[in-house]
């Protein structure tokens, strides 16, 4: 019987995914890139990325023939030192996921390379009142270091494209509304959520919840649900107002003793204000934030009225 030597096996040994460590090699990449015609796709990230990001690359790639990915905890849109120390960052595990996504490049800037004047604010945007409501009631001051470092990231990558995620929603209406007031050529694309098997939405802070804290959390997500149900079995006929069902809802989360809420509303997509009436084929947008232990935690859907 001839007997064969087990040889290692190594993996292939293909080209790496390029890291693009500074403003410099960013440009020459996307120099090249454009120089070869292709259209340039964008996704902004702080890093431990998880499926929701990736399906932005995938959305990018359906549209653009070359994706860049940038990775970088922005300090100027936490509100507490500690949010921003904690943050995970997670930097090899978000190359080995990127290396099977179809990302072309990442780019991976130091503080200096986005700030080099330091990263004093240098303007004020007119967000037209949607960095008020939500988030804004909570977060003095987080949407202005949200625009201020994607406006930097999109004029050194100066993409066709830029991918942004709907559970941030008020997020992308902040920059929607800054690219249109900067008048930048850039494309905006929002993609849906990405949900666990059992309806939470993927987070990066997800990874610092406990498994109880993890099941207490899901009343987040079934709320929503919920809430798009009685929106859209909506009749004519004896129509709850908005404010009834958004309070009834409201209040149960509220009960949850596992959970802080600090808001759950019925806005309007486009406004952010919140919804008085029902307008028939409109959508609302159904929007949360709350605590589960040590971690604060967002989500929305999208209901169609009928
Ligand atoms: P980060 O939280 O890393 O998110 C990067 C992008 O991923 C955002 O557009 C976000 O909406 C999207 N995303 C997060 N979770 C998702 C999910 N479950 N499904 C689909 N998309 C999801 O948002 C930021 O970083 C930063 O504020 C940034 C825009 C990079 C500026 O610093």
């Amino acid at each position: 019987m001839q007997k064969y030597k087990k040889e290692s096996i190594s993996p292939p040994s293909g080209p790496s995914l390029p890291r693009l460590n500074n403003a410099a090699e960013l440009s020459e990449f996307v120099e090249s890139q454009r120089l070869k015609g292709k259209k340039v796709g964008f996704v902004p990230t702080m890093g431990a990325l998880h499926k929701g990001h990736i399906s932005l690359v995938e959305c990018s790639a359906a549209e653009c023939d070359c994706t860049i990915v940038s990775i970088f905890v922005n300090p100027t849109q936490f509100n507490q030192v500690e949010d921003l120390v904690h943050y995970p960052r997670t930097l090899e595990a978000d190359m080995a996921m990127l290396s099977d996504s179809p990302c072309q490049a990442v780019f991976l800037p130091a503080v200096e390379d986005i700030y080099p004047c330091g990263t004093a604010m240098e303007k004020h945007w007119d967000f037209a009142g949607l960095d008020v409501p939500l988030e804004g009631q909570f977060r003095p001051g987080h949407f202005d270091g949200v625009a201020q470092v994607v406006k930097i990231l999109l004029d050194q990558v100066r993409p066709d494209m830029l991918f942004l995620g709907q559970k941030d929603y008020q997020q992308f209406a902040i920059i929607r509304k800054m690219v249109e007031l900067e008048g930048l050529p850039v494309e905006l694309c929002l993609c849906p959520i990405v949900r666990e098997p059992d309806g939470l939405a993927m987070s990066s802070r997800n990874m610092r919840l406990s498994e109880q804290q993890r099941l207490d959390a899901l009343a987040l997500s079934q709320t929503l649900f919920r809430a798009r149900e009685r929106i859209e079995a909506l009749r004519p006929e004896n129509r709850p107002r908005p404010a009834d069902i958004c309070t009834a809802l409201e209040a149960e989360l509220k009960s949850q003793p596992a959970i802080t809420l600090e808001y759950f509303s019925f806005v309007h997509p486009l406004t952010l204000q919140a919804v008085e009436d029902w307008v028939s084929g409109s959508e609302i947008l159904v929007c949360v934030a709350a605590w589960a232990g040590p971690v604060r935690l967002i989500d929305n859907i999208i209901a169609r009225v009928p």
